[in-house]
């Protein structure tokens, strides 16, 4: 029989702690050990035998892999705890994406064998994720023109945002409506970006517009690529196509994605376009994805997996 790994979640009660909960219990090898939450201590963690507890009194010593799921500020903390105490950990916050934190910044397809050896490991951000997934490929291989700025409008669900009541998320204040916030690279996922655009293939200049999008989950990227002479859509859906050929979480379609294929998926989804009638030579790539599973907690198990020797696609939806 394969071996079962204990695993913990911290933040439970948020929108990606339960995303974590629900996918360790569809896993086959891992066991759901214990689920914190403040508000919701003594309270039955939905789905589970277990009762929440607060996380200061989270059995850390009984399991093998930890989940870290708290807002940026407090999450990174509890990861490097645990990473200290020799469990596998995940944070899923800010916190640690920098470099120069200690942890491993875990976007697999990028940079699996450095999540492979690690004991700490920083989830990507929801936007980011879809950006690097979708650039890279064209970046490694010198197909973006590097004298011009990547313009990249990016749309969320709300869960985004996470599950804390705040007056500005209200169903009043989002339905039927549509906005862009964080405008002029104010977002705090910029420095993410930047950092992963420059790893790929040198500093890049790129204009980030994220938009607050009145549906549940999931994400949509368009990316405005500037390219060399000669580059079209074709060129660069080829260039994704053989970097990812081997890949179960990308998928590089004929026609552009749409949010609702990919929702419930642990999967990047990237389509590319030409513009016609124009002389700026740009293609247009556009990705989606779901942000609480390839955007967060999918990608958090993905790493984890990576992380405790499981086969990567273990207890993941595709
Ligand atoms: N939502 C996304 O799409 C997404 C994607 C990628 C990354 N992330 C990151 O993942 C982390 C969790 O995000 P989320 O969307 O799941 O957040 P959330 O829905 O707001 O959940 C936060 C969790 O932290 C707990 N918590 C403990 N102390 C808290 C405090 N002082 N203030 C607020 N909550 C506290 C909350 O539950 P109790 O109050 O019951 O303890 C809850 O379980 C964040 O760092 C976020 O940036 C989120």
């Amino acid at each position: 029989m394969n071996r079962m790994f204990k695993a913990g979640v911290i933040g439970a009660t948020g929108y990606t702690g339960l995303e974590v909960v629900r996918l360790i219990r569809a896993h086959p090898a891992l066991r759901l050990v214990f689920a914190t939450s403040e508000s919701e201590a003594g309270r039955a963690a939905g789905g589970t035998d277990l009762r929440y507890v607060p996380a200061e009194t989270a059995p850390l010593a009984e399991v093998d892999v930890v989940f870290s799921c708290l807002p940026s500020g407090e999450s990174g903390l509890w990861a490097v705890r645990a990473a200290a105490a020799g469990l596998a950990a995940v944070d899923l916050s800010a916190d640690l994406r920098e470099p120069g934190t200690g942890a491993v910044y875990g976007l697999p397809e990028l940079w699996r064998d450095e999540v492979r050896g690690a004991r700490l490991i920083a989830n990507p951000g929801c936007y980011p994720t879809g950006i690097l997934v979708g650039l890279a490929p064209l970046l490694r291989a010198g197909l973006v023109d590097r004298g011009r700025s990547l313009i990249i409008d990016a749309a969320s669900g709300v869960t985004g945002a996470g599950r804390n009541a705040r007056r500005d998320l209200l169903f009043g204040e989002v339905a039927e409506d549509y906005r862009a916030y964080g405008v002029g690279n104010r977002h705090r996922h910029v420095p993410e970006i930047g950092v992963g655009l420059a790893r790929l293939a040198g500093p890049a200049e790129f204009v980030f517009t994220p938009h607050l999008l009145p549906i549940r989950r999931g994400i949509l990227e368009t990316i405005y690529v500037p390219v060399p002479d000669g580059v079209n859509a074709a060129v660069l859906a080829a260039a994704c196509r053989t970097a990812y050929a081997a890949e179960p979480f990308v998928a590089v379609l004929d026609e552009l994605p749409a949010v609702r294929d990919t929702v419930g998926r642990n999967v990047v989804a990237l389509g590319f376009a030409d513009v016609a009638g124009q002389s700026q030579r740009l293609v247009l790539l556009v990705a989606a994805f779901d942000n609480l599973l390839k955007g967060a907690a999918g990608q958090a198990i993905q790493n984890a997996n990576l992380m405790l020797g499981l086969p990567e696609q273990e207890g993941l939806p595709q």
